[in-house]
């Protein structure tokens, strides 16, 4: 939203739309925005909504066709609202998508991310008000329940603020709301719980303060008289942000610093509860109630991510620029942390609980999807290194068990965006039993960053592919370094320490050998791209590369696609081998690799036709291949890093020749913040 800010209506259109195009990773079957109609008289605005079904340059082709709004006329406040969506309730069409509204006036509109998991019943009771319901979505329902708070209001200048507190107090499940209404011309006001919002400020000129101290409603403002005239009416400068003598300020209300990075790097993170105002140009930030706990304030951050980093490059599609990243985002995992000469590692955000870590009782690492194999990938290697009981949960299943958990356990939650759902939830249920909590997220300032005791940040850079690459190769380095730096006082481990960080040492050259790699892949997907299956098989510590190359597989081609454990062919999936299915078999110069001559005979002897990723030197299982990738050796325990990039590569060639969009696959999205 713009203060003092002039700008036309065009100019509004294409901050919003662009802010949605960075967002359309996390959701996109429609897409809508909320904007002020064609006066420009601020007290007679109506708000004017406009929904498409479809990706966003959809609802952007269908604004301009709107002939009733003057692309030039100019605001000098003014606050637009858009969404793109990914349907949890109800089918993807206009009239489910965001914003949604109180009624056919528009009197207040409401974007949303999340979920209102008692939404039924608040409809039942707006219901029994009147209130008709135009969509099947949770989301209508906050629309009409500020309605319903507004209308019934003890008070008539109630202020925008304290509706949204009352609505958020009938609210149960996760949101982030920012909602617009024609009753507070130029206001806005958002709010989370569960779900990221963040707020980007731009100024030239300088801002009245880095903190934004929290106001509390204290019970006697509650019984004051006159309370609904606002909090915000009685700050003053010193509790409130603004540009120093009022002059010209932007906000930027988003759920992703991708969407605003082009305006402003100086953002706020708000936390679970916290309501943020803006009005008369002017952002407050209050909470209901205070608790011991809670900071008194919110600090204005400095992000350094950069637009060109989250852009696509030369690439056609942020997949296979992430996937070509990988040199660069594995090195700059290690980067400070790994010192190559001392063999030593250092990973500041945890070195505070080192101790209490290497006392624990075991070590329990959760995710989900692609992250849930990064902690597959690396059990052995921590087993190794720690000397620790080490159990891997997907995150969901974990709760689902209500698995015991103790105040001596130490527990890991891995995940790129550090919001998915399923693995906050079990974060804050391990932080319930009083375990360790420690964070390998790739987002800085996300829940699981900020609810965790520690954690380490991979440094990988913005990955916007919904099928997760180069964050995986850094998770997975993420947690070798851990286990480098528990053991770092262990002497029968030295030896095998300098191995593995000689082989980190060598990952960014190996890595691009592998990445040349490319044509030949591409001519192996033009071979399989009509099929309908595809096995990807293997054992040990390429086991993990199967489950993620199939998950590759599946995500982007649609293809049926299964990792398969070497280890339990003959338990059930050698039923599927003939002529026909194809199969990949991972097979490496390591500990496993005479039980992988097993299972390559097992596979010949039925007609199979195994291409194999191998090593250079291997002589053995060349001669039973009916194709084979050939890939440079390093240890054990890393080799799963080069081992899983053909298979990134061959996914995205797939799903290019079988014609999909591989950066936005149906039916997925990058972030699933729902359970
Ligand atoms: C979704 C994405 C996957 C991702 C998983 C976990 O399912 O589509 O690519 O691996 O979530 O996400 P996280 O952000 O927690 O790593």
């Amino acid at each position: 939203m713009n203060y003092r800010v002039p700008r036309t209506r065009k100019e509004i259109f294409e901050t919003l739309i662009k802010g949605l195009q960075r967002l359309e990773y996390r959701g996109y079957d429609s897409a809508g925005v909320a904007i002020d109609g064609n006066n420009n008289e601020v007290k007679e605005r109506h708000i004017q909504l406009v929904k498409k079904r479809g990706n966003v340059k959809a609802l952007d082709e269908e604004l301009y066709k709107q002939d009733s709004m003057d692309l030039e006329v100019e605001f000098e406040t003014h606050f637009g609202i858009a969404h793109t969506r990914w349907a949890t309730h109800g089918v993807p069409s206009a009239v489910n998508s965001h914003p949604q509204r109180s009624d056919k006036g528009n009197e207040f509109v409401v974007i949303h991310n999340g979920i209102i998991t008692n939404y039924k019943d608040l409809r039942k009771f707006l219901e029994s008000k009147g209130y008709e319901f135009e969509s099947e979505t949770d989301t209508e329902t906050i629309a009409k329940l500020i309605k319903y708070v507004f209308d019934n209001r003890e008070i008539e200048d109630i202020t925008f603020s304290t509706l949204v507190e009352r609505v958020i107090q009938q609210l149960e499940g996760a949101f982030a709301l920012v909602f617009k209404s024609i009753h507070y011309p130029g206001e806005a006001v958002a709010t989370r719980r569960g779900s990221p919002l963040l707020i980007g400020v731009r100024s030239k000129y300088k801002l009245s303060t880095e903190q934004i101290p929290i106001l509390y409603r204290t019970r006697n403002i509650e019984n004051m008289k006159n309370i609904c005239k606002s909090r915000l009416q009685r700050l003053d400068s010193s509790t409130c942000l603004h540009a120093v003598g009022n002059k010209a300020v932007e906000f930027f209300f988003a759920s992703d610093a991708s969407a605003i990075i082009e305006h402003t790097n100086r953002v706020i993170f708000l936390e679970d509860d916290d309501i943020a105002a803006v009005a008369d140009g002017k952002l407050s930030i209050h909470r209901v109630k205070r608790s011991a706990s809670d900071d008194p304030s919110r600090a204005i951050q400095t992000l350094q991510m950069e637009l060109q980093q989250i852009m696509k490059g030369n690439f056609s599609a942020f997949m296979q620029k992430e996937i070509f990243e990988q040199p660069e985002s594995v090195f700059n995992t290690m980067r400070g942390r790994v010192n190559f000469e001392t063999s030593t590692v250092l990973l500041g955000g945890l070195k505070a609980h080192l101790k209490e870590i290497r006392r624990c009782r075991r070590l329990i690492v959760i995710g989900c999807g692609t992250s849930y194999h990064a902690a597959v990938a690396t059990r052995q290697v921590l087993e190794e290194l720690t000397e620790l009981p080490v159990m891997v949960e997907l995150a969901s299943d974990f709760l689902d068990r209500n698995t015991p958990v103790f105040r001596d356990d130490v527990c890991f939650f891995i995940s790129q965006s550090g919001e998915t759902a399923d693995t906050l939830l079990a974060l804050r249920y391990c932080k319930d039993h009083r375990a360790l909590t420690v964070g390998i997220t790739n987002t800085v300032g996300s829940s699981i960053s900020r609810e965790t005791d520690c954690g380490v940040h991979i440094n990988a850079g913005p990955e916007v592919g919904v099928a997760s690459t180069k964050a995986y190769t850094s998770q997975f380095i993420s947690l070798v370094m851990f286990g480098l730096m528990m053991s770092e006082d262990r002497i029968s481990l030295q030896d095998r320490r300098r191995e593995i960080i000689h082989g980190l040492q060598s990952l960014p050259e190996l890595i691009k050998e592998v990445l040349s790699l490319d044509q030949k892949i591409h001519d192996l997907a033009l071979e399989l791209y009509t099929q309908r299956s595809l096995l990807v098989m293997g054992r040990g510590y390429n086991y993990a590369t199967c489950l993620e190359g199939a998950l590759k597989i599946k995500e982007i081609t649609y293809m049926h696609s299964e990792g398969i454990l070497a280890g339990e062919l003959k338990h059930g999936p050698l039923a599927l081998i003939d002529k026909q299915m194809p199969i990949i078999m991972v097979i490496m110069k390591d500990p496993c690799f005479a039980k992988c001559q097993n299972a390559l005979q097992q596979i010949t002897a039925r007609q199979g036709r195994p291409i194999i990723l191998c090593s250079k030197d291997d002589t053995e299982s060349s001669k039973f291949a009916y194709k084979m990738i050939e890939l440079p050796h390093t240890v054990d325990c890393l080799q799963g890093i080069l081992s899983v990039i053909p298979l990134q590569l061959l996914s995205f060639h797939l799903a290019v020749l079988r014609g999909y969009d591989v950066d936005f696959p149906r039916n997925l999205a990058k972030s699933v913040t729902v359970e």
